[in-house]
Parts: C-alpha cells; sequence; structure tokens
C-alpha cells in the first residue's frame, strides 16, 4: 500500500491508535464486527422467516448462562463454557479469554471488572499497571498470588472474562449475563472470603454501586464474606484513597487471622 505519510507521521499516527485502544493491524476500510453480527443475524433470520421450519424458541441468555455455569463441574469446564457461551459480543473483538489467575482453594478470592489491553493480551486477569498495584497491596498484608501456601495465596478473576472495546464500562446486560459464570466461578474455587473491587464487582456480588459508600465494610456475596474495596485503577487516578484501602486491608487480615483454616 502506498503511503503519504512521513514515517514520523504514521508513527504518531500509530501512537495515537493505540492510545485510543487498537490492538491490531489492520486494513484501511474500517470493519465493524459488531454491525456484521447483526447483518447475520438479521440474514438468518430473513432465511428463517422464508423458510416454512418454525422458527426456535427465544433464548434467554441469562437462563443460557445459568445452565451452562451450572452444568460445569470443574474449573477447566467452565472455563471452557465460557469460550463456548455465544451470547456475549464482546468475544468477537476479544484477543483472549481471561479467566483467571492464582491459586484455586486461596482463602482470599478478588473479582475485578474486565480485562484491559494488558490482559487482553497477556490472557490473565490484572498484569497491567493496577495489577501491579493490586500484588503491591496484597503483599502488605503478605498475600501473593504465587503462593502455594492457601493462607497466603489469592485467587483473581473479573466480571467480564473478555475485553470491553476501548475498556469502555462493561453494562448491565453484560453484567448480568456473566454473574451465573462468576458465582459457579466461587463455588468451584471456594474461597473464605471475597475483594470486590469497584461498582462494577459490587454490581455483580451485591447487586448495588456505590463504592465509595460500601468500601470497608463486610457484607455478603455469593454466598460468603465479601469486602468492597476501591479498585486499583481507581487508586492509581486517586492516589489519596490509598488511605482508605489501607485501612480495608488491615480489615481484611483481621479477618483472615479470625475465620479458621
Ligand atoms: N482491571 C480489572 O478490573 N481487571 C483486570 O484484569 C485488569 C484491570
Ligand atoms: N468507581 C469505581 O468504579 N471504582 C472505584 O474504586 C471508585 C470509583
Amino acid at each position: 500500500m502506498e503511503s503519504t505519510l512521513t514515517p514520523e507521521a504514521a508513527l504518531a499516527s500509530l501512537a495515537w491508535q493505540i492510545e485510543l485502544g487498537a490492538t491490531e493491524a489492520i486494513g484501511d476500510v474500517p470493519l465493524n464486527r459488531y454491525e456484521l453480527s447483526e447483518k447475520a443475524t438479521k440474514t438468518v433470520a430473513r432465511a428463517r422467516a422464508a423458510s416454512p421450519e418454525p422458527a426456535p424458541p427465544v433464548t434467554d441468555p441469562v437462563v443460557e448462562a445459568e445452565t451452562a455455569a451450572r452444568a460445569a463441574p470443574t474449573l477447566a469446564a467452565l472455563r471452557d463454557a465460557l469460550a463456548a457461551f455465544p451470547h456475549c459480543a464482546l468475544q468477537q473483538g476479544a484477543r483472549n479469554l481471561v479467566f483467571a489467575d492464582g491459586r484455586p482453594g486461596a482463602r482470599v478470592m478478588i473479582l475485578g471488572e474486565a480485562p484491559g489491553r494488558e490482559e487482553d493480551i497477556a490472557g490473565r486477569p490484572f498484569v497491567g499497571r493496577a495489577g501491579q498495584l493490586l500484588d503491591r497491596m496484597l503483599a502488605a498484608i503478605g498475600l501473593d498470588r504465587r503462593a502455594e501456601d492457601p493462607a497466603r495465596a489469592v485467587y483473581i478473576t473479573n466480571v467480564l472474562p473478555w475485553r470491553p472495546p476501548q475498556n469502555r464500562d462493561p453494562q448491565p446486560e453484560e453484567i448480568a449475563m456473566m454473574r451465573p459464570f462468576v458465582a459457579r466461578h466461587v463455588a468451584l474455587a471456594a474461597p473464605d472470603c471475597l475483594i470486590l473491587t469497584g461498582n462494577i464487582s459490587c454490581e455483580a456480588g451485591l447487586n448495588r454501586r456505590g463504592i465509595t459508600r460500601l468500601r470497608g465494610q463486610w457484607t455478603e456475596a455469593f454466598g460468603l464474606p465479601a469486602l468492597p474495596m476501591f479498585h486499583p485503577a481507581y487508586l492509581l487516578r486517586n492516589p489519596a484513597a490509598k488511605r482508605e484501602t489501607w485501612a480495608d486491608l488491615l480489615a481484611l487480615r483481621a479477618r483472615l487471622s479470625e475465620i479458621p483454616e
């Protein structure tokens, strides 16, 4: 392809596109994959309307998610069920399924929001800047996602397993669709307690937002003791809030010393 750009301008344009969230080099003409899938759906619908076959029953993605999640007997099966779940359009724009990191069976399970660019590339949750801050926060109270000992170990996942385009906020329908998978994930990982980071995790686990009021108060989510905390990405933008988060980490440490292992 001939280009009229100077190498410097091309480089600056590329940096700008990466800043906007581009992760792949593609053609000159933009392709809206969401629209494509809509077109495909319409074509199928037209073909169905034209055929004498009865239309298949309308499916409710949340009910399907519940069925698929409940049927998964292991974490590996749950991962496969998520990969095969056809109703979340985010999957089409994501590079990798981001399932979990750390040790299943750890006493503490962390529920994040959704993968960002780094996580989408690595296929692991919380590996970017927010993840590095999360690791430092955990280390401050003796926890480590690489630890073998369940008392020191951590298990980490997100509400959404696929990166939303341009890191936009997960939408309520997406959270509702993924909640059954999160519930099953918690049951199979079997931690002693949950940390809900930020509003999206609170919506998934508690059906409500308002992290500023919720943080630091033990509550219950997915049948387990749960502690809402500020999201590490929020702490990167608002370092002053680390003071409250330090208090919350101490509350977690105190709780761990109270619950028998
Ligand atoms: N933020 C999240 O909530 N989860 C990740 O995995 C990374 C950043
Ligand atoms: N909003 C969020 O979603 N999370 C925070 O931690 C703070 C504000």
